[in-house]
């Protein structure tokens, strides 16, 4: 087992809708999350937003440009402090970290402030282990957070919400089917591209979205 896997799994015990995973994601499915920041001109401002024990994170931190920068926000504080200690302060993303590029938010995603800041939100949330009203919020703070043209990546894992849906349990039948509207709303309006990751566990879908028209009916 990946050493990144025991505080993962610890911590998927402590607190299992909050984590939503047993194993951290792989290499191939970072990468594919990246992307479209991989693929970025220019200076851009990441978020990543449930970093857990940093997969993604040490991905972004291969690519980032001198003139780039990223904040890393992680809800928990065991996760957070194995992010601080591999990647802020002696890790790889220290240089910039010293030089105020790189910023660690132990906190909620939720309580980050402001409107359109960052071009590029790279999530690790597990939406589809959330409640609908929770979802509903971190979704209206991805959109508020994102620049008009920006772009928000997640994973979701291959045919999770069909099969939660076949769920025994009324309760979360329910649930699944609420968060499912909500996401899979999105999805159809927004979806730009997406790639399926076999080398996963479970598989995965990559998807990127990009609000733009809906930014700019508001405006
Ligand atoms: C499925 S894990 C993904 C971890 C990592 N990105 C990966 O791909 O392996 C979800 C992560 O989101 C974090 N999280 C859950 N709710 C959050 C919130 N509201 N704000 C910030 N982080 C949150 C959890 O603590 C956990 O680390």
């Amino acid at each position: 087992m990946a050493t990144s896997s025991i505080p993962f799994l610890k911590r998927f015990l402590a607190a299992p809708q909050q984590v939503g995973s047993i194993v951290p994601s792989s290499r191939g499915l970072a990468r594919a999350l990246i992307g479209p920041y991989a693929r970025h001109d220019g200076p851009a401002r990441v978020l990543e937003v449930g970093a857990g024990t940093g997969p993604v994170t040490a991905e972004l931190a291969r690519i980032i440009c001198p003139q780039d920068e990223i904040d890393v926000c992680e809800i928990d504080d065991d996760f957070a402090a194995v992010l601080r200690e591999r990647y802020f302060e002696s890790g790889p993303l220290a240089d910039a970290a010293r030089a105020g590029r790189a910023r660690l938010l132990n906190q909620p995603m939720q309580a980050i402030e402001g409107e359109d800041r960052y071009d590029y939100i790279i999530s690790g949330l597990p939406l589809n282990g959330f409640e609908p009203p929770l979802v509903t919020d971190i979704l209206a703070c991805i959109q508020r957070l994102l620049k008009p043209d920006g772009t928000y990546s997640y994973f979701e894992y291959a045919a999770a919400r069909r099969l939660l849906r076949w769920s025994i349990n009324g309760k979360t039948r329910r649930r699944v089917t609420q968060v499912s509207a909500l996401v899979g709303d999105l999805i159809e309006r927004y979806e730009i591209d997406r790639q399926l990751i076999l080398v996963n566990v479970p598989p995965a879908y990559a998807r990127h979205l990009r609000f733009e028209e809906s930014k700019q009916h508001e405006a």
